[in-house]
């Protein structure tokens, strides 16, 4: 819980408010922290390191053996990480076993076999809304497809996802994150209360699910982790419902918002949006330039396991090291022009999934989904724009981007 409550408390790092509306241009923020921080830097009012540059952030997230996932190392009240623990937040050997046990059910050919479903879906989801000639990319499709993927996965009621959604939101994003008053210790025991008491529902949420699979085994991936073991262990109760809970919450958020990113970056390019129309195979790069222009994740959260230098500063053991990823996605040593907004982008090695031994399970599932529901949008509907009356927001979180509503008018073909 710790690690989540460290991240959030991230947002204070420069004025909220101009951090969260500029964010809807990213380049043009990350450009003007990267220049006014330099590549490494202190940040004394939220008490971590903040690395900018392509090679140091790939470095952050990829070294293990120097930059841990695992907070509770350095914590003063080790217990308080109980909750939360997963694979994103363990080191090795602990996560090879852990990943080892899920990355089946996760590999590009795994998830291949649901793209039929994938799309009846999306289809579905359309078909509610085409009638009208307008509709909330969010709210209509990049919400729900997502979320209602991942639980048929997981194997809990896809009716539930209202829940799911204050659920995710109360962990991920809320409005008391605009801190434009009250200091870091206020804001971070508010943050502790209210991922406790989230994670404490969340927890007796999937209890139920998990004693109901005990009794009956089905297809689907709780009863696969109650199965599953490690040299002839189980996984203790904690460690499923830690796993559930993040793909719970990382199976639809991020693709949410890489879906409503998309839209926003074909929207700026009304002939990106008809050439992906007329050519959809070109979707699933336009959807790897999306990942790096608009990365739905912002950075990775590590602990230096011992002292560092970087760029002649010293990080002492066991501070905490955010690796901004939208930053390094726009490192003009990394990207020739890295303010273009270019579908054909080769090669495009951005970090939107992280790099190393914690590279997104779920990338194969993400990709999968965005290139289904933008090619089944642009092939339903057609001269698909952004209402202009209706201002972009952007949501509220320190580590997600992307938009809280997209409202577009369209015609059906
Ligand atoms: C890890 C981003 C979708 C499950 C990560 C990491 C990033 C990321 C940056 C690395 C974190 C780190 O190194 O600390 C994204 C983005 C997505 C997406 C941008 C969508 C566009 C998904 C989906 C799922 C998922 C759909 C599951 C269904 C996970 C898991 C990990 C992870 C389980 C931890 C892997 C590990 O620690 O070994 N994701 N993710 N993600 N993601 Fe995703």
């Amino acid at each position: 819980m710790l690690a989540l409550v460290a991240m959030r408390s991230i947002v204070p790092m420069i004025n909220p408010r101009d951090f969260l509306t500029q964010l809807l241009y990213p380049y043009d923020s990350f450009t003007a922290l990267r220049t006014d921080f330099g590549p490494v830097s202190y940040n004394e009012r939220a008490r971590f390191w903040e690395v900018f540059e392509y090679d140091d952030v790939l470095r952050v997230a990829s070294e293990h053996e120097t930059f841990s996932s695992d907070g509770s190392k350095f914590a003063a009240h080790p217990e308080e990480f109980t909750k939360g623990q997963s694979i994103l937040t363990t080191d090795p050997p602990r996560h090879r076993q852990l990943r080892s046990l899920v990355s089946q059910a996760f590999t590009p050919r795994a998830i291949a076999s649901i793209a039929p479903r994938i799309a009846a879906i999306t289809h579905n989801l359309l078909d509610q809304v085409a009638e009208q000639g307008s509709m909330d990319i969010i709210a209509d499709l990049s919400y729900p497809l997502p979320v209602i993927v991942i639980s048929e996965l997981l194997g809990v009621p896809s009716e539930d996802r209202a829940r799911f959604k204050r659920w995710s939101d109360d962990i991920v994003f809320s409005e008391y994150d605009d801190l434009s008053s009250g200091n870091l210790e206020e804001y971070n025991e508010r943050v502790r209360i209210t991922v406790r008491r989230t994670l404490d529902e969340l927890y007796d949420y999937f209890r139920v699910v998990l004693a109901e699979r005990r009794l009956q085994p089905r297809q689907d991936l709780v009863s696969e982790l109650l199965a599953a073991q490690i040299e002839g262990q189980s996984l203790s109760e904690a460690e499923i419902l830690a796993f559930c809970t993040l793909l719970l919450i990382a199976g639809n958020i991020t693709t949410t918002n890489l879906i409503g990113n998309a839209l926003l970056c074909f929207d700026e390019q009304p002939e990106v949006m008809d050439q992906l129309a007329k050519s959809p195979e070109l979707l699933p790069q336009a959807i790897e330039e999306v990942l790096r222009y608009r990365s739905p994740a912002l950075l990775v959260g590590r602990y230096a396991t011992r002292e560092v230098e970087l760029h002649g500063q010293t990080i002492p053991t066991g501070q905490m090291v955010i690796g901004w990823i939208s930053s390094a996605n726009f490192d003009p040593c990394a990207f020739p022009q890295p303010e273009v907004f270019d579908i054909t982008r080769t090669p495009n090695r951005h970090l939107a999934f992280g790099h190393g031994i914690h590279f997104c399970l779920g990338a194969p599932l993400a990709r999968l989904e965005a290139k289904i529901a933008l090619g089944i949008l642009l092939e339903r509907f057609q001269q698909i724009r952004r209402k202009r009356d209706q201002p972009v927001e952007t949501i509220h979180s320190a580590f997600i981007l992307g938009p809280k509503h997209c409202p577009v008018t369209f015609k059906a073909r």
